[in-house]
């Protein structure tokens, strides 16, 4: 039979259609393909250097790997949907061109420790990915701050006018938010992650193999390195590092200074109490049980795609809000918008709401994956084989808003022609009045009273700015509460929305110098 699995020796009724279709992950994890070559390649370069296999074994597999992933992604390859996952397929596959040695490249695996290696390296490889998107869309707050630097807009607190601010700092508040992003991925992510430094393969089915299997070998391999010399794997954590200490000093391209320090960093290192009990090859303290149950990676990716699609769902509703007609502060190009079927005068921002829906479903992934988790025992179940679905499904959801986010950063614009009119409204200045007066020796208390009476009081006789009071009136006030304070014209250069702005004084305030310090680090950060 063409499509006859390896364990169909032992289960007698041939596989049912409907069941077929029910079990299959083919159709999504095809998307494993070179991952999963490469974790094969690593296994069978291990088996032959402890001689579970000949290396002419290990060179036609290895051949005959290539070939199918050349075929694969050229678009000539049948994904047969009876071998069930991209793990049989490609055995398979390879059993059908290669022959008897094909049959040994399983050996001491499982598809347990085979997917759950393929699930890391994925998770982690998409980490490069989402950063670099991470960094683009941070680049485009930070241009659209260079290009709207100097436009006073106010903040909002509580979605109420709070204080004046100025339009590129708001850019920037975003910019730090996907910042952090790019932080969190990096940190738990990528290659510099301690925490999956250990490569599940070599773990079996959940007890690991009473085979010689040496997984530090395929640890090596799957971290980018060379096949271990027997000399490597034949040494002490102590040793390695003295022998890498003497070496410092012979690299003929490492400076003198540079060699001398790295010498001394491997001796101290050599010299530590523990040098031995250390696991140089991180897979000595690794539990095998653990390797084929944890999907950690998974739930630590969707966290992250969640915390990215929630940032991006708050500044999508924000660009909503500013591109309503009551408010009309900002603009966006035409091509990013939609028009009504029925109402032909509409610029819908459908694009910003799709990314601020967007996010409910990852959350939901993010959920999915918990959920099935949650309750599992250890060891492997097929419960597990979901998480391939889920977490696809929630990276290419947030990689996908991150471009369109980006270019609709790009392409916007704040309207201050709109923004200007009604800048002057809600009393954006109370605040910088209050701490005015703080400068003049006013406890803050005293003058947040102060200028509460103010406030009301311009409201009551119709004014609408703190501006439009005299200077008698602010000492009136003063006096009335029981301050000797007396104030002179000055106190207007504490007034008006972009004085305001300029005399912003503290590290991150949103506008005035540190405002420009923000700028100038970011687009040294971003090399703008
Ligand atoms: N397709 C499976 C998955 O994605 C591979 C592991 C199957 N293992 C098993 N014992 N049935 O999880």
């Amino acid at each position: 039979m063409a499509t006859e699995k390896s364990w169909q020796a032992r289960i007698s009724e041939a596989t049912d259609a409907l069941a077929q279709s029910f079990v299959e992950s083919i159709s999504y994890d095809q998307r494993l393909y070179k991952h999963d070559i490469a974790g094969s390649i690593a296994h069978a370069t291990m088996l032959a250097k402890v001689g579970l296999i000949s290396d002419a074994e290990r060179d036609a597999i290895v051949e005959g790997l290539k070939g199918i992933e050349r075929d694969i992604a050229g678009g000539n390859f049948k994904f047969e949907i009876g071998f069930e996952d991209i793990h049989m397929v490609i055995e398979a596959e390879l059993i059908k061109r290669i022959g008897e040695p094909g049959k040994k490249l399983h050996t001491g695996r499982s598809r347990n420790d085979q997917v759950a290696t393929d699930f890391l390296m994925w998770c982690s490889s998409v980490a490069e990915q989402l950063m670099q998107k991470l960094a683009d869309l941070e680049r485009a707050f930070g241009a659209a701050a260079v290009r709207n630097a100097g436009i006073v807009i106010p903040s909002f607190t509580h979605l109420q006018r709070a204080q004046p601010i100025d339009a590129g700092a708001e850019m920037l508040a975003w910019a730090a938010m996907f910042g952090r992003d790019f932080t969190r991925v990096m940190w738990v992510l990528s290659d510099e992650s301690s925490l999956y430094r250990t490569w599940p393969l070599g773990s079996g089915a959940v007890a690991g193999s009473t085979l010689p299997l040496d997984r530090r070998i395929t640890q090596w391999l799957l971290n980018g390195l060379d096949v271990p010399t027997d000399q490597e794997l034949a040494e002490t954590n102590s040793q390695r590092l003295k022998r890498q200490a003497s070496e410092a000093k012979n690299l003929p391209w490492l400076p003198a200074e540079l060699a001398e320090s790295t010498e001394k960093t491997f001796e101290k290192m050599a010299a530590a109490p523990d040098a031995d009990s250390k696991d140089q090859w991180g897979v000595r303290d690794s539990s095998s049980i653990e390797a084929v149950s944890s999907r950690d990676v998974g739930c630590d990716l969707l966290f992250c795609c969640a915390m990215i699609a929630q940032h991006l769902s708050r500044w999508a509703e924000q660009w909503i809000i500013y591109m309503t007609t009551e408010f009309s502060f900002i603009k966006i190009a035409d091509k990013y918008t939609t028009s009504s079927s029925m109402m032909p005068q509409k610029r819908n921002p459908d694009l910003l709401e799709l990314i601020r829906g967007r996010c409910g479903n990852v959350y939901g992934d993010l959920f999915a994956l918990m959920t099935i988790l949650k309750g599992l025992p250890i060891g492997y179940n097929r419960d597990l084989q979901e998480d391939k679905r889920i977490v696809f499904r929630a990276y290419d959801m947030v990689s996908s808003c991150l471009t369109m986010a980006a270019a609709i950063v790009n392409s916007a614009n704040f309207v201050k022609e709109n923004i200007e009119p009604t800048l002057e409204h809600g009393f954006l200045d109370a605040t910088s009045l209050a701490e005015y007066l703080v400068t003049k020796g006013v406890p803050f208390r005293t003058a947040h009273h102060i200028v509460g009476t103010l406030v009301a009081k311009c409201e009551k006789e119709g004014k609408t700015a703190l501006g439009q009071l005299k200077v008698e009136e602010f000492n009136e006030s003063l006096k009335a509460h029981g301050s000797t304070v007396g104030l002179d014209q000055d106190v207007y250069n504490a007034l008006g929305a972009r004085n305001v702005v300029k005399r912003y004084q503290s590290a991150g305030a949103a506008g005035g110098k540190p405002f420009e310090d923000q700028l100038a680090a970011w687009k040294k950060r971003l090399g703008m």
